[in-house]
């Protein structure tokens, strides 16, 4: 860098080209400058590896859906006690219905059906329907949460072991969202498992 041979410019040669009679010193360009330059690329590459090839850093959607989690969460852990106002609440909230749906695909639709209608939509689903104004264990919020944490003598799992109550409240949100606030609720018998 501190070489003076390029410091002084009517060493350096002139470019061939002239322009409107404008000529170009062929001057090298600095060190600093240079490798500058050299690592943004060494950096752009191991950036672009990290980030996109391999998958190893997280993206924008994840990174911001953790964020939205984490918010969630102490939301959650402030209100203490879960209640059906909290779960109507979740229910409208896009982050919860979102995660609630993909432990619902996870975990339920092989009973409840994609459509959440069971056995209203085919008879080889095991389980109850999930939309509509009837139910068997009641259809407040509150209510939901119960049946599926403990689940049911008639084959319906117990799933608050499984899933915990993070996990079950977004479920049933996903479950709600399919739902009004203030419908009507009319409690039908369980006549064999999973009927109504
Ligand atoms: C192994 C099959 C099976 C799986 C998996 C399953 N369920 Fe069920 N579910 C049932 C059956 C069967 C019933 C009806 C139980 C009864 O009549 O006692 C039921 C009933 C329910 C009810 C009560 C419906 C009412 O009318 O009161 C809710 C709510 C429910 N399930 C939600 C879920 C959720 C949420 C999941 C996933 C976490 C899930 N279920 C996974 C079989 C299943």
């Amino acid at each position: 860098m501190s070489d003076p041979a390029h410091l002084a410019p009517p060493e350096d040669a002139f470019r061939p080209h002239a322009y409107d009679g404008i000529r170009e010193y062929d001057k090298r360009l600095p060190n600093w400058w240079l490798w500058t330059l050299y690592l943004t690329i060494i950096f752009s590459v191991v950036y672009w590896f990290y980030y996109f090839t391999t998958g190893v850093g997280p993206d924008d959607r994840t990174t911001i859906n953790r964020e939205m989690q984490r918010i969630e969460d102490a939301k959650l852990a402030s209100v203490g006690s879960l209640n059906d106002e909290v779960l109507w609440k979740m229910s409208r909230n896009p982050v919860s219905v979102d995660a609630g749906k993909a432990t619902f695909t996870t975990t339920c639709v092989i009973c409840h059906l994609a459509s959440l209608r069971g056995k209203a939509e085919s008879p080889a689903a095991v389980g109850a329907s999930l939309i509509g104004t009837k139910w068997i264990y009641g259809g407040r919020p509150v209510e939901l949460v119960g049946v599926v944490s403990k689940g049911t003598l008639r084959g319906m799992p117990a799933w608050g072991p499984v899933l915990g109550t993070r996990r079950i409240t977004e479920v049933v949100a996903y479950v709600l969202s399919h739902h009004e606030p203030g419908e009507p609720v009319e409690i039908v018998a369980s006549p064999a498992p999973g009927v109504k």
